[in-house]
């Protein structure tokens, strides 16, 4: 039995307008909605060799691309027309690969058609496919447990009816220490049927956003570590009608790190420092694991056990040197990114809310802002 249980509605008009109604990105009534800090110099250069086709259809709202992926395995959620997959199989080179999934043929067909030329400007065969299939179910689609390094996504998971099954998917595609680094859109409340249900907000990337608190219980129970926030920026709905139906509830767009980190549940008790060696590429003097965790590289720097454990196990453990101060078993170093955590980030980010000109939902008239 399938997976996606009595959400073919959704599905189809999901696929009906990134398929069918929409032709470019031009045609976004919000493509103002990324909110999002401009892609560091290395992405864009990444992004300026990608073939137009691709480019014209980028319909993401983030940059979930990390440097330092090279040899690297990646899958993307939801790749559309690919300008993610692109740019990653750049970063990850001959030795690495990138595959996207999506359920929409005309996405995929634009995402495919471009290999070549891109291959021709690479001056390698990058190891670049495209797969049909749903991000609810990925084993389906043919990707296997433990073959992923770093997964990204880019303003897609709202869009599915079912993301606990999203995460948890990717969860066992991941090998140990893999990562889930993602853009989406967030409310600080659960948002009612009247805005789950409404046509327009969901198109919107409003009416599928995850409640804060929600999802990061919702990734612990899956087996993730606490989520780390990478960046936070608010979205405003301007509109006055939908502005009617939201309330008060505030939207932003996240950029969240999921670490599949075995590690970080048997940490040691004690205290640990990490050093940044400086060694990935774009990131020669500093590293932002997240927003509370800033390395400057060569200066060694107390870290909290979770973190330890990140650091020491995942994907970057070539890039940072950790080390047990003590033994103490004092508990200072308590894991970060509690719910609570994350919500007063939140808060601390509403006077930002209210300054913050257009976003996703500046007007309300037209589906499909991210
Ligand atoms: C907003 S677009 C983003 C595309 C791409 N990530 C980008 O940044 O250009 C959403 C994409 O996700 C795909 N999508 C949405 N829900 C999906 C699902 N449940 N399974 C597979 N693909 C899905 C759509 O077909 C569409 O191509």
């Amino acid at each position: 039995m399938s997976l996606l249980g009595n959400s073919d509605d959704i599905y189809s008009s999901v696929k009906d307008y990134y398929g069918k109604v929409l032709a470019s990105s031009k045609d976004l009534k919000t493509s103002a909605c990324t909110a999002a800090a401009a892609p560091h110099p290395i992405i864009r250069k990444a992004i300026a060799s990608v073939p137009d086709a691709v480019n014209d259809k980028f319909y993401g709202c983030g940059n979930p691309i990390p440097l330092g992926i090279q040899g690297k395995d990646v899958l993307d959620l939801g790749s559309g027309s690919g300008r993610d997959c692109y740019v990653a199989a750049a970063l990850v080179g001959p030795e690495g690969s990138v595959t996207g999934v999506d359920m929409t043929d005309e996405q995929l067909q634009t995402a495919r058609e471009s290999i070549g030329e891109f291959e021709k400007t690479l001056g390698y065969a990058p190891k670049l496919r495209f797969v049909t299939g749903y991000i609810e179910e990925l084993q389906k689609a043919g990707i296997e447990p433990l073959t992923i390094d770093v997964c990204i996504s880019n303003c897609v998971i709202n869009l599915s009816p079912n993301k606990k099954l999203v995460l948890a998917g990717v969860h066992q595609a991941l090998r140990a220490g893999g990562e889930l680094y993602f853009s989406d859109v967030y409310a600080d409340a659960q948002l009612p049927d009247s805005v789950r249900k409404h046509d327009v907000l969901l198109g919107e990337c409003i009416g599928g956003a995850l409640y804060v608190k929600d999802f990061e219980q919702m990734a612990q129970e899956i087996g993730f570590a606490p989520p780390r926030v990478l960046s936070i920026a608010p979205i405003a709905v301007n509109d006055k009608e939908l502005q009617a139906l939201v309330g008060d509830t505030k939207f932003y767009s996240i950029t969240y790190r999921l670490f599949k980190a075995d590690e970080h549940e048997k940490a040691k008790q004690g205290d640990f420092t990490a050093t940044y060696l400086g060694t990935i590429e774009g990131h020669e003097d500093r590293y932002e694991l997240d927003i509370d965790n800033v390395f400057v590289k060569g200066v060694s720097k107390p870290v909290s056990r979770g973190t330890a454990a990140i650091l020491s196990s995942s994907w970057l453990s070539g890039f940072f040197a950790v080390a047990e101060t003590s033994n103490s078993n004092s508990g200072s170093a308590a894991l970060p990114s509690s719910a609570e955590t994350l919500m007063n980030q939140l808060r601390r980010l509403e006077q930002l809310n209210s300054s913050a000109s257009g976003g996703c939902c500046s007007s309300g008239a037209k589906k499909g802002c991210c």
